[in-house]
């Protein structure tokens, strides 16, 4: 491996004024040091270091063993902070990335094509650098008359004629590690009592020897996450990525600024997603697809040619050509076949509807398992639960069940029977008959 990388995350985030560590809040649904660990693993085919401080407990809980954690107990500044990765990494790799875990937007290509930079540089590092009208507080980028990089100033040093520059400082950088490991421990203390990184690029330029720099081509990238404002500015200009993403691979959208898709959602072309629509979690959509407006679905697998409107999907799977909706909710384990209809106001939980079943209207279908073609009327309900614990229905092919006919589980219905409006089922009905009244009394099904 000629390449790794260290992520720097042990900051606070007062700015966020959060007791939740700065880099677990959400963007798209996901942590946002969660993003720069992919780009890391992308970048290295290994883990990335992580270094924590604030909140480290907490940040290895939700990141898990995606990366190698090294704790900086002390927040003694960006430079501090890397020196804690030299016992995981003075030995992996002839370059090292650092950047800043608070920055979701940077690409893994930027970061390659930084690498690259550095490759073919005969000095020790290359950094990334973004020419933008508002500073943001960012280290100040300051060039030699032949305009070469002299050095970085912070902000909260900079001179009037500093502070004017507008070339700023990313905070991404490619290393060589011989010169990182060994200049690290070097650092001069800063006015504040910290640490800095950036003092590398003064040190390194003292020595005669050469700093890259890279602009980046997209300045997006370069949004760090300070504050909440940041956080939403940065959560829209990464849905309108996911949503382009997903538009060039052959989905339609209506109105991409309304639709919420998190990255671990996969969908298939020529789907077309209306207004209001939200897509989270382990989801997957099929093609042909129309979806909204006012969806929810999340964790859930949804096939090909299905209609879903207005409707909330849970962990629940939806096979081939299934309309649901609107107004319909699908909970937990809820899996309906090909062909099913689940029209207004239903709800179905932990049950299986077979082939073509159909439910239009008002229903609640829990713990069931309900044969092809089968017809659940208007308001029909499974009494799954007796206060106690929760029971099952079983009804089979092609049953008719009446409007308003209360299930009261357990209880089992077989092949093509029927039960009359209004009834209350309390005993099993055999194939081919019908039960009728308060409790039900089974009745053999007149020929025809
Ligand atoms: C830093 C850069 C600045 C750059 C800006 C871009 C330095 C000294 N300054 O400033 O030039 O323009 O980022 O966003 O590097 N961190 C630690 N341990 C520490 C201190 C910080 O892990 O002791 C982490 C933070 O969690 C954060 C990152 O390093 O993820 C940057 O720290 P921050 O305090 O936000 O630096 P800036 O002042 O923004
Ligand atoms: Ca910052």
């Amino acid at each position: 491996m000629t390449l790794s990388a260290v992520i720097l995350a042990a900051g606070q985030g007062t700015r966020m004024k959060s007791s939740l560590p700065k880099v677990l809040h959400r963007l798209c649904g996901q942590p946002m040091a969660q993003y720069a660990v992919d780009t890391g693993r992308a970048l290295t085919g290994g883990s990335p270091v992580l270094v924590v401080g604030h909140g480290a407990e907490q940040i290895r809980a939700a990141i898990g063993e995606q990366c190698d954690y090294v704790l900086q107990t002390e927040q003694l500044g960006t430079g501090h902070a890397v020196l804690q990765a030299v016992p995981l990494l003075h030995n992996r790799g002839r370059r090292a990335l650092v950047w800043y875990a608070d920055m979701p937007l940077l690409t893994a290509d930027t970061l390659r094509a930084l690498a690259e930079q550095q490759s073919r540089n005969s000095g020790p590092l290359t950094l990334l650098t973004v020419v933008a009208d508002d500073p943001r507080g960012f280290g100040r980028i300051v060039r030699n008359t032949g305009g070469g990089v002299d050095a970085i100033v912070e902000e909260a040093q900079a001179t009037p004629e500093q502070k004017a520059i507008r070339e700023l400082n990313v905070g991404a950088y490619c290393f060589d590690a011989d010169f990182l490991w060994s200049e690290l421990p070097r650092l001069p203390v800063s006015p504040k009592g910290e640490y800095y990184l950036t003092d590398l690029i003064g040190i390194a330029v003292g020595r005669g020897l050469r700093v890259g720099a890279v602009p980046l081509a997209q300045p997006e990238e370069a949004m760090g996450i300070n504050t909440r404002v940041h956080l939403a500015e940065t959560e829209t200009i990464m849905r309108r990525r996911i949503n382009r993403r997903w538009m060039e691979a052959g989905v339609t959208m209506i109105d991409p600024a309304s639709v919420y898709i998190e990255p671990t959602v996969s969908l298939s072309p020529d789907t077309t997603l209306w207004p209001n629509v939200q897509l989270l979690g382990h989801s997957t959509i099929g093609s042909g697809c129309v979806i909204g407006p006012n969806t929810f679905i999340r964790h859930s697998a949804i096939g090909d040619n299905c209609a879903i409107t207005a409707s909330f999907v849970e962990e629940a799977k939806v096979e081939n050509d299934v309309h649901i909706g609107p107004y319909a909710h699908l909970r937990k384990g809820a899996h309906l076949a090909s062909g099913v209809h689940m029209g207004n106001f239903g709800e179905v939980k932990e049950s299986y509807l077979g082939p073509g079943a159909k439910m239009g209207h008002f229903s609640y279908i829990g713990d069931a398992r309900i044969g092809a073609n089968a017809n659940i009327g208007a308001g029909a309900i499974t009494c799954n639960f007796d206060g106690k614990s929760k029971h099952l229905t079983t009804i089979g092919d092609d049953v008719f069940i009446g409007s308003d006919t209360m299930l009261v589980a357990p209880v089992t219905l077989g092949d093509r029977s029927r039960t009359g409006a209004g009834s209350v089922v309390t005993k099993n009905v055999p194939e081919d008959s019908l039960a009728v009244g308060v409790p039900a009394r089974i009745r053999k099904k007149s020929a025809g």
